[in-house]
């Protein structure tokens, strides 16, 4: 195991949006082989729920991102040992003895709020900063809180912290008014060291939650249905769970970035490393409009495209449907695309901060309440944009790699807390595309 003295490496390029850009100069077909990473979105859970035990745990096939480096940060803060090298994280929770984690740090992180429940249950109290709205919608923790109230928590919300507290928590039948990943995750945490059994209905049905089920049963913990609407968790007692080593599932949002790229410029590219179960809906959306996608191997996809794409209606829906995360993608292939799409988004209230950056570009989109009708242009042109989250960066990318002339994209940072490399990944695909 390695000391408390190694610190995490620092992120290989830190970005500030004042003096970092990614240049592109779009038109570049694809071709080539892609590795994806480990999921952002699992790591930062298996880190909170780490603390769940006394004891040393193993994370990997961890990515290299600003974000997993923050989440080191807040779990350090409550006492953890963190180390990453390669792309391994050893997270040692035996000295954990701090139960806050303050607004300074939650609030650069919202995943991070995910500590409330292994801190609730270990420790039978947690104070918690509330995250706050961000860009792409107000991100409300109203389900986090009902069901850890229904698991016997005194839950009270005090100048802008969460204050859970809990003689003891007792099993309890949980029906979540929408599938929320972060309430899930918080319940079935609290809830595997909690007595007796709880059913969560209505539960988010992500591959990350799969992965978060079975490092908490490697760790000792009893969770079935995870991946089904409704999660089984038979609460063990906390000095029965251990250290556990698990290995993260692929990013399938990096995948899709990959595939929408691809589409975007046109070529082919086998894009390894992936699970295509996790993928369906998105394979059966890009192919309806032109891809060609195939499963090479059980853990490889290629995608073939001319480069030119047909419009369809899409709305974002929770897992297994079309995700959030890749709507902004999609759209920069559908603002390129033959005649008139529309997208609707049911998941975040503001989660279309790239329309403005791609009507820069050219695209004709217009925006009706939650939906985006988007009338395809022949081509996008270069132009300066600027991210606002992490999805849209990833959408200007796309945009620019398929667009004539030279893109210039700032907001880096957004970029940077969940994509690794990723402008070296397209440059050995052969898309002319920089940092400076
Ligand atoms: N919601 C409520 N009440 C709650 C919880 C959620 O109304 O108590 C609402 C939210 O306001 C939001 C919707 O339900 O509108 C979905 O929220 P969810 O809890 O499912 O999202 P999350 O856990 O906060 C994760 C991912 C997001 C991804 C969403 C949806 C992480 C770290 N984040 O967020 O990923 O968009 O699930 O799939 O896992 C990204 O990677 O770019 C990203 C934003």
């Amino acid at each position: 195991m390695t000391s408390e003295a190694t610190r995490l490496d620092p992120p290989a390029k830190p970005a500030t949006e004042a003096e970092q850009r990614i240049i592109i100069r779009g038109g570049n077909p694809l071709h080539g082989t892609v590795r994806v990473g480990g999921a952002k979105n699992s790591v930062l859970k298996k880190m909170a729920a780490a603390l769940l035990a006394a004891d040393v745990s193993v994370l990997r096939n961890v990515p290299n991102l600003t974000d997993v480096h923050m989440m080191a940060e807040v779990i350090r803060h409550l006492g953890a040992r963190v180390t990453l090298s390669g792309n391994e994280v050893v997270i040692d929770a035996r000295q954990v003895n701090e139960v806050e984690a303050p607004y300074e740090l939650v609030s650069q992180l919202r995943a991070s709020f995910v500590v409330l429940g292994p801190l609730l249950a270990r420790f039978g109290n947690a104070k918690v900063s509330l995250p706050g709205g961000c860009a792409i919608g107000e991100r409300r923790i109203d389900l986090h809180e009902r069901g850890l109230k229904m698991l016997g928590a005194d839950v009270k919300i005090e100048h802008g912290y969460v204050h859970v507290q809990a003689e003891r928590l007792i099993g309890n039948r949980i029906y979540l008014d929408r599938p929320s990943n972060g309430a899930t995750e918080n319940i079935m945490l609290a809830a595997s060291i909690a007595e007796g059994q709880t059913i969560i209905e209505n539960a988010a049905q992500d591959p990350e939650i799969v992965n978060l089920a079975d490092f908490i049963n490697a760790m000792g913990g009893r969770v079935s249905g995870a991946g089904t609407y409704q999660i089984v968790i038979d609460g063990v007692s906390q000095k029965d769970l251990h250290g556990a080593t698990i290995d993260t599932i692929p990013d399938r949002l990096e995948a899709g970035t990959f595939i929408m790229a691809a589409m975007a410029t046109g070529g082919e590219i086998v894009i390894e490393g992936v699970n295509p179960h996790h993928l369906y809906s998105v394979i059966s959306k890009v192919t309806e409009i032109g891809a060609e996608v195939s499963i090479y191997a059980p853990d490889t996809l290629k995608v073939r495209s001319q480069g030119s794409s047909r419009a369809t209606d899409i709305t974002t829906v929770p897992y297994p449907g079309f995700p959030t995360d890749l709507q902004a993608p999609i759209m920069s292939i559908l603002a390129a695309a033959e005649g008139t799409s529309i997208i609707t988004e049911t998941i975040y209230e503001n989660r279309f901060m790239q329309v403005g950056e791609l009507r820069r570009m050219g695209a004709d989109i217009s925006l009706k309440g939650n939906a985006a009708v988007v009338k395809g242009v022949p081509r996008l042109m270069g132009a300066e944009v600027k991210a606002t989250d992490l999805r849209a960066a990833a959408a200007l990318i796309i945009a620019g790699l398929g667009a004539d002339g030279v893109t210039e994209l700032t907001g880096l940072s957004h970029l940077d807390r969940g994509y690794e490399h990723l402008e070296e990944k397209f440059r050995s695909l052969g898309a002319d595309i920089w940092r400076r």
